[in-house]
């Protein structure tokens, strides 16, 4: 059954279900330079469904988020053991830009990582990456850290990371 979180205009937001994986590939082999494996999107989902949401619009796929969970020292607190919630990928197609998308897909995402009593939230994004940064931004991320050469490029990354 379709779980519908929300509807921005004719744009549903909902969880992703197996059927969406493909569509999902395809935004993000269209928009962002990190791929990854089937395998990997099956897991993700499997493991965090309340945090792999989609948006669709009539029945196209327009963006994804994806997330998982995991255990390590706090963006925050010193010395501090914590469970994290961390934004694998978001993205959503050129032309839906700008609406309102990418932050109802982050907004719930914090909502499903909050069903999974995570301490915090993190991500890594391209310190080039203006509107993103300032997406995360908006929604109360801090950048915590920069990463050298995180990418296979050799660009930087921002840290970036929310209490919850
Ligand atoms: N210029 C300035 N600020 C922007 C821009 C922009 N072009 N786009 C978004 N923002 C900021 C604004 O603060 C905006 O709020 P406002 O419209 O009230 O000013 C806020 O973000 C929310 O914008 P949305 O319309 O909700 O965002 P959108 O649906 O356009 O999606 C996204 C943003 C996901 C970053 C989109 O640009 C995208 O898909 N980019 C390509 C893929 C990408 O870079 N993904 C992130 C990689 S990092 C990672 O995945 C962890
Ligand atoms: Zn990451």
């Amino acid at each position: 059954m379709q779980v519908i979180l929300r509807q921005l205009g004719d744009c549903n937001i909902r969880r992703a279900e197996p059927s969406d994986l493909i569509s999902v590939m395809e935004i993000n082999l269209k928009t962002l330079p990190e791929h990854y494996s089937d395998y990997f999107y099956e897991s993700l989902l499997a493991e965090l469904p309340e945090a792999f949401i989609v948006a669709e619009i009539g029945g196209k796929h327009v963006g994804y988020i994806m997330c998982k969970t995991e255990y390590g020292f706090s963006n925050f607190k010193k010395l501090g053991f914590v469970k994290k919630g961390h934004v694998v990928s978001i993205a959503v197609l050129d032309e839906y830009r700008r609406k309102g998308i990418g932050q109802a897909l982050v907004e719930e995402s914090v909502n499903g990582v909050k069903l999974r009593k995570c301490d915090e939230f993190y991500l890594e994004v391209r310190c080039s990456n203006n509107e993103a940064v300032r997406l995360y931004e908006k929604l109360g991320f801090v950048i915590r850290q920069q990463l050298n050469a995180y990418y296979r490029d050799g660009e930087d990354a921002y840290l970036m990371a929310i209490e919850l």
